[in-house]
């Protein structure tokens, strides 16, 4: 079972709407689509941009990064002086994303690490004012476990993916292991005293999950 979250023709009608992006997101969006590389896109692109604006965030830790876009969204939004972490398990994927960024004017802001996400937050120092989760669907259960405790309170905790093109309703007995990953992820944010989250069922789904204890 897969479905469109959105009508096919909202979804067209919400791209229509969108500004022409810059010639490096273009770029990427054109070599997302040939070789197949499941970006955010531009519209979630949007509304990572706003969100570390609108939270002032200045220390961000992605995870799951592949070519940059997303990166790329919050960096700009994110601004001057601030610390974006890259991560990514391939490093031709992180060369790629090192060039555009570089490209783009930003890359004195990004940390980019190779290696599983996971780990390299648990290396990483500090707290964060934005955590980013797009990582294999699998992992998203232990993502959460390991993200939170290292999120600042007020912080946002974000991850993409969530509705699974409608996968999450199906019959337990029918779900892989990612789409469990997925279901047993958005019962924990749910569930979680410290977190108030939302999901919008924009694209694939997004979860915005503030940290308010
Ligand atoms: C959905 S793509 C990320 C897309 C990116 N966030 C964007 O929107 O532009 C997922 C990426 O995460 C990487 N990945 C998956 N699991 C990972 C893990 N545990 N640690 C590091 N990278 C991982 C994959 O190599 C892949 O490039």
């Amino acid at each position: 079972m897969e479905i469109e979250i959105t009508h096919p023709a909202v979804n067209e009608y919400l791209h229509a709407l969108l500004p022409e992006r810059d010639p490096i997101l273009q770029e990427m969006e054109t070599l997302a689509r040939e070789r197949n590389i499941p970006i955010i896109g531009p519209v979630v692109g949007r509304i990572l941009y706003q969100l570390v604006r609108l939270a002032k965030a200045k220390t961000i830790f992605e995870m799951g990064s592949a070519i940059g876009y997303s990166t790329l969204w919050i960096a700009r939004g994110a601004g001057e002086g601030s610390a974006v972490y890259y991560t990514d398990s391939d490093p031709e994927n992180a060369r790629q994303a090192e060039r555009f960024l570089e490209r783009s004017g930003v890359r004195d802001r990004v940390q980019i690490l190779i290696g599983d996400a996971i780990e390299l937050l648990d290396q990483t120092p500090g707290t964060f004012d934005v955590i980013f989760n797009d990582v294999d669907k699998e992992q998203y259960p232990q993502v959460f476990h390991k993200a939170i405790p290292r999120l600042r309170k007020g912080g946002l905790f974000l991850a993409d993916n969530v509705l699974w093109s409608g996968r999450v309703v199906q019959p337990p007995q029918d779900q892989n292991a990612a789409t469990r990953g997925i279901v047993e992820f958005n019962r924990l944010i749910y569930s979680s005293p410290e977190l108030y989250p939302t999901i919008l069922p924009i694209r694939d789904g997004f979860a915005v999950c503030e940290k308010v204890k």
